[in-house]
């Protein structure tokens, strides 16, 4: 891997603490750092390089995956330099370029820089535009930008952001995180199949009768209480993981697959997505929000009654619907996916469910045959089930019986490492192309303005249930059930 600097804007925010502190440190007692890194924390903090790495310390400690080794961590630490910086001052450019530039020559190192955003939405054109203003982005070797999501908050502000974006990076240098991305099994979903034939040739419409996808939690909206009352989980979670999930499970695999194609198979998959026509939404898209209940066996109050949010608020905190792909794989198939707040368990899935030919002149019911299953856990477990029917010879009943492989998810790399990793690399494989967040945003946008115009339903759910009533008429009217 070349050697580089990378430049994180928001050193002391959450995600650095949570998230990419661990990350970078699992991939250093990997050796999948450069072996020269000059790392460039910033904020407007007024830190010494002490206090960073006093941070950082306190943030492996609590959030790494691995334990620390104190033999290391020295070499780790002083990989990171402290720098302060305000992102609405054109000095502080000025005084960025000067200091990457100093490292750069104590070590030695080529002017290649991966800036890492995460910060408010509100400064990402910002920094960015100003990067290249000032020079700092305008370098000799190469040049990337990493930005959190949400990227816009409806398909114009996202094509506004990123025709800003596209002065001053190329398509190709900018990664855009979304973490699901990066989740072991989401990643393992096309080594799943392309070198399995048995589930090669089961995946398309002649075989598969629906795919489920879903995405459930338990916290509620917790301290982002201004962020989530505008977003709901349509922009939190649908527009992005939930959309993400289907392209990656619509996929076909017939080889191994270049990132080029891999991104142009998914831009193919949206394109097939068919829109939610107004008149018929209310049919197909379901929207809930959480009403006081228990979850894990403790009381919690109602989404209305959470801090920082309106009592009268309609904002969505579950989403349902079914959708369809409109093309030679998947045509007439539904692909059901759902998400909420405040639901029973933490659990993210797919489960694809197949047809039950069982011979016609059966009655499979009455023996107890029930339609095979994959299941794919995502989180937190990991893990792909086959459900099949075994008969049971004392009763001559067939029982399903689970066929599973599953993983222990501390022993794996974090999303985030592999997707820095990744980054690092200049791969670009697992991360959201702009053709696919444009075309997320195009599906989403109708369902957007009917939430704004309340013209859909708001379906109220028990906390810690499995959301709204409405949820299950969505599948059982085709005479399916979630799984
Ligand atoms: C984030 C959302 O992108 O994903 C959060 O903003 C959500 O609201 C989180 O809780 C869920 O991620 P995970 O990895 O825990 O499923």
């Amino acid at each position: 891997m070349q050697d580089m600097s990378f430049v994180l804007f928001g050193a002391s925010g959450d995600l650095a603490k949570r998230k990419l502190y661990p990350a970078l440190y699992n991939l250093f007692l990997e050796g999948k750092m450069p072996s020269s890194i000059s790392v460039v924390g910033l904020g407007r903090k007024p830190f010494t390089n002490e206090d960073f790495h006093a941070l950082i310390k306190e943030a492996l400690e609590t959030f790494s995956r691995t334990d620390i080794e104190p033999s290391n961590l020295k070499e780790f630490l002083d990989k990171f330099r402290y720098c302060i910086f305000d992102a609405t001052k054109q000095e502080s450019y000025k005084d960025l370029q000067d200091f990457i530039e100093s490292r750069e020559s104590e070590l030695n190192i080529p002017d290649n820089r991966l800036f890492y955003l995460s910060v408010s939405p509100k400064l990402v054109e910002l920094i960015a535009t100003n990067l290249h203003k000032n020079g700092v982005s305008q370098t000799k070797g190469w040049k990337r930008l990493i930005v959190e999501k949400p990227f816009g908050s409806d398909l114009k502000s996202a094509q506004e952001l990123n025709a800003s974006l596209k002065q001053v990076f190329d398509e190709e240098e900018i990664f855009r995180i979304d973490h699901y991305l990066g989740k072991p099994m989401v990643q393992n979903l096309e080594s799943l199949i392309r070198p399995n034939p048995i589930l090669k040739s089961l995946w398309d419409h002649q075989q598969i009768a629906n795919v489920q996808i879903t995405a459930s939690e338990t916290v509620g909206v917790g301290t982002r209480a201004s962020y989530y009352d505008h977003a709901g989980a349509i922009r939190d979670m649908v527009q992005n993981h939930l959309l993400q999930l289907v392209m990656m499970t619509a996929l076909h695999h017939p080889k191994k697959q270049s990132p080029k194609e891999i991104e142009e198979n998914k831009k193919e998959i949206m394109e097939s997505l068919r829109p939610v026509a107004k008149d018929e939404m209310a049919n197909h898209v379901i929207r809930g929000q959480y009403e006081a209940g228990e979850v894990n066996g403790e009381g919690v109050k109602a989404y209305r009654d959470e801090e920082g949010i309106e009592s009268s608020s309609n904002n969505d905190t579950f989403f349902a619907a079914r959708l369809f792909i409109d093309n030679e794989y998947w045509k007439g198939i539904p692909f059901y996916i759902r998400t909420g707040k405040r639901m029973a368990e933490k659990s993210t899935h797919i489960v694809i469910e197949f047809k039950n030919e069982a011979d016609e002149t059966d009655n499979p019911e009455e023996e107890g045959i029930v339609s095979n299953l994959l299941e794919i856990q995502i989180n937190p477990a990991e893990s792909v089930s086959l459900r099949v029917n075994i008969m049971d010879q004392t009763n001559q009943q067939f029982e399903p019986a689970f066929i599973t492989f599953s993983k222990n998810p501390s022993s794996q790399p974090e999303a985030y490492e592999r997707l820095l990793n990744d980054a690092m690399q200049g791969n670009s494989t697992y991360f959201a192309h702009w053709n696919e967040v444009e075309l997320s945003w195009k599906w989403v946008q109708p369902i957007l303005e009917a939430f704004q115009d309340d013209a859909l339903p708001l379906h109220t759910y028990p906390a810690g249930s499995e959301g709204p009533e409405a949820s299950h008429q969505l599948l059982s009217e085709d005479g399916f059930q979630w799984y």
